[in-house]
Order: C-alpha cells, then structure tokens, then sequence
C-alpha cells in the first residue's frame, strides 16, 4: 500500500513492521526524496493510509525521533531535520595489500617458509590451550610466569645471555618491544644511532617518537662503532647486520659496550634471524655481554611465523619492571592464548624442531641461490638468516631492476630502499626462504634474466 510518504508495508519481510518503516524513512531521507522541513502527516492519518494500527506508526516515529530525523515542533507538527548524508570514508590503500602480491613469488626478505599442512607440535600446543579455561583475571602484564621462564631458560641456552624470569618480557614481536622501549625510555629530541642501511621499520619507529636519527655506517662487519657520534640509544643487529649480513666482531662488540658504559647509551640488540646460522653455531648475543647496558629483542616471526606476533625483550629487572608497569596501563601485551601455546610450543622442543628444520631447507636454498646469483655481482650475508644481499656494480640502477622484476612477476627488495644517507653500491635484498623450493627456482631463473639484460 502507498502513503503520501514514500513508505510501503511488506509483511512477509519478517522484519518488524516500525523498523521497515523507520528503515525506508532514513532512505528516503538520505537519497533526497524526503527533504528538511517537510511536515510529516500525523501518525493516525499515516498508519490509516498504510493500513497499519496507530501504535506501529507512533513506534516508528518514536525511532526516528530517537536517531534525530524527525523533529516536533510546538504547535506545528512534526518535520524532517537536516541531515546532511556524509560521504562514504574514503578507504586509504595500505602498501601491501596481502592479496595484492599473492599471485607474484616473492623474495621479499625475512619471511619463513610455512609448509602448507601444520605439523604435531602446532597441533598439539593448540590442542593444549584449547583445554584450558582462561585466567580469570587480567594476568600478569610482564608475560605469563611460566612463559617468562621458558623464555628465560630458552635465551639462556640458545643465546648465551644469563638471566631470569625477571629479565624477560613478552611481546608482540621485536617492533612491538622496540616500540614500548622508545615510548617508556625516550623523549622527543633524543638521539639514536641506527645502522645506515638499516631495518626501515626501526627508522619509521624513531621517527614516530620524534627522536633525532643518526645514521651510523656499516661494513662487511656490521655497524662501525668507531664512526658513533654522541647518541642517547643505538640500534644494532649484531648477529647478522639487516640488510648487508656482517657479523660484529668481538672486539667491535667489546668496544660498543665499552662506548655504551662511558656515554650512558642504551643499546638496542634486534636478534631477529640469529636462529639460522650456516657455518658456526650462532654467536652470543651482545646481550650477554651486560644487561645493564644491552636490551635485547627476539621474535618468532623467523623462526614459526611473522603472523604470530610474538617475541620478548630480555633487559635488567628494573628495566622490565618499568616496561611492565607502563603496559599494566596500556593493556597493550599478547592474549593469554598466545602466550599459553608458545609456552606449550616452548616446552615441548617444537620451536628447537622448527629451527632445525629451517636451518636443514635453507641450508641448501642458500647455497643454490648464491651459485646462481654471483655472476651479477657480489653476494654478501650468506652465513646466516632468510637472505642474502646481492651487490651490483655502481651504475646499476636496483629500483629498476626491482620493478622489472615485479612486472615479470617476481618480488625483491632493492638496497637503496634500505639506505639513508651514508652512501654505497646499489644491490637487492633476496629472501630464498618464503617460497617453495622449485618457485625459488623459477623466482631466480626470471631474476637472472633480468640482471643479464642489463
Ligand atoms: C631486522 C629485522 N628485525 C626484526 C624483524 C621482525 O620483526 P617482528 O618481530 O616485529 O616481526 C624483521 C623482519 O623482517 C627484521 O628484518
């Protein structure tokens, strides 16, 4: 039935007759049939005209009333506001989309190979959880007790740092505690050092907090610490530079705490492939050289996967104290589901499983992607990690050789994206870790034809 308002009844919609009513009024409204101002019929003569009682027209108008659609007005009636339609959000693209690059194969660094069918011991810490009940409380916002200790015991026997329980955090990963660190620890204007090229997401971080970036160069042996100017934090992967591999010497490492000591720096130790080492045992960790001086990151995004979002911070007890109570505040720190089955994971060697497995496939990924990569140029970083970092001659340019590659279906990180502004050769950064075996191998025919054309 048709009103003098554009309103219908349809009673096999299901939906209460008010809320169709009220519903079609907003439409209206909205695409302009219904403008400000219109003086509405009264309800008793809208619900005769609609064939519905009194009752469903005045819930109807009660509803529209509420929203602020209609108005009364003393004496005058009723009337429709002035609703001016907002624009839909404008939708912002964010840089990687994850579908975006899903048909390309990628050789974006630093993104573990997952095996399409998950193995017992995913399963089973899973299973473990999922006989539990939750806390019945907030829990402890350092990190489940017994998660800290695994954690403790884990870096401990793997990374040489002697600590406690009451040295280890819980985070969402290494950013995730690299974050808290410069929130709790630094004021805007302070200076950090960070290793020129770099990790980009710990240079956006900085940036985030208003610190004062220096860019400190990098050799064959990671960050030159000679080249430290004053600098309230540095920021450093010592085990394996991010991007160019270099592996800072002891006596580098030596005279980096010693600096740290003498200015009151604090050092920011990211440890985020340290797992994966193909010549040596992995190296200690600076860490472990003083925790006073050296806050130490780790993460399992290398190791099982970066979708987790989980790692810790290993840092002196009056450090993780601060941390914990600014989270305490902030409940920004891993669900209690998560840190029950990275515990199961933990305990019952499913993490030391998975290194040694990564270690065995990427072993030989490695050492094929280096065969077939040297011609081009010179590979550097191929001890240890998910990448290598393919050197090439100055006058290449590697951002066009990166989106020729894109464009022939292969993804790699060019070099110059990684610097800042201590100058060097252009190169790509090569993740030989992420896809499977015979696409690695097609990734890198498609790549050589590239560099060949050159
Ligand atoms: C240098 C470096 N640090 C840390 C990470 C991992 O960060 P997260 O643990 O936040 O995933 C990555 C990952 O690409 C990295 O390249």
């Amino acid at each position: 039935m048709q009103s003098s308002l554009p309103l219908t009844i349809d009673r096999a919609a299901g939906l209460p007759l008010h809320l169709q009513l009220a519903e079609q009024f907003r439409a209206a409204v909205l695409d302009g049939r219904l403008q400000a101002g219109h003086r509405l019929p009264s309800t008793r003569d809208l619900a005769r005209e609609l064939g519905v009682s009194r009752s469903v027209m005045q819930a109807a108008y009660d509803q529209l009333h509420a929203e602020g659609w209609i108005e009364g007005r003393t004496g005058a009636g009723t009337f429709v506001t002035d609703v001016v339609p907002l624009q839909p959000a404008v939708r912002r693209r964010t840089q990687h989309l994850p579908d975006a690059d899903a048909k390309l194969l990628t050789l974006r660094p630093g993104i573990p190979y997952i095996a399409p069918t998950p193995d017992p011991g995913w399963r089973r810490a899973w299973r473990e959880v999922s006989t539990q009940s939750p806390p019945g409380g907030y829990d402890d916002a350092a990190g489940l007790p017994a998660l800290r200790a695994a954690l403790a015991d884990h870096v401990a026997r793997v990374r040489g740092i002697a600590c406690g329980p009451e040295n280890v955090l819980v985070t969402n990963g290494t950013v995730h505690g690299l974050r808290l660190l410069l929130t709790v620890t630094r004021q805007p204007g302070d200076r950090i050092a960070i290793e020129d090229p770099g990790y980009l997401n710990a240079v956006v971080a900085a940036r985030d907090h208003r610190l004062e970036i220096v860019d400190v160069p990098v050799d064959e042996d990671g960050l030159q610490v000679d080249a430290l100017t004053e600098a309230a934090a540095v920021y450093v992967t010592p085990s394996h530079q991010y991007p160019l591999g270099g592996r800072l010497p002891v006596a580098r490492r030596n005279e980096l705490v010693r600096w740290a000591r003498r200015t009151g720096s604090l050092l920011i130790e990211d440890d985020y492939d340290s797992e994966f080492r193909y010549d040596v045992a992995p190296l200690p960790a600076l860490a472990q050289l003083d925790l006073e001086r050296v806050v130490h990151l780790g993460t399992l995004s290398k190791t099982l996967s970066p979708a987790l979002r989980l790692g810790w911070l290993v840092a002196s007890e009056a450090m993780v104290d601060q941390l914990a109570t600014f989270r305490a505040d902030s409940g920004d720190w891993p669900g209690w589901p998560m840190q029950a089955a990275m515990l199961a994971m933990l305990r019952d060697g499913y993490l030391d499983q998975a290194v040694r497995r990564g270690r065995r496939l990427y072993a030989d990924r490695r050492t094929h992607t280096c065969a077939v990569l040297s011609p081009y140029g010179t590979v550097v970083g191929q001890d240890a990690g998910l990448h290598i970092t393919l050197l090439l001659p100055d006058d290449a340019d590697d951002l066009k050789i990166a989106a020729a590659a894109r464009e022939a279906g292969v993804v790699v990180a060019p070099l110059s994206e990684y610097r800042r502004t201590v100058p060097g050769p252009p190169g790509l950064v090569i993740g030989y870790a992420t896809p499977s075996t015979s696409d690695l191998h097609r990734a890198l025919t498609i790549l050589t034809e590239i560099l060949s054309r050159r």
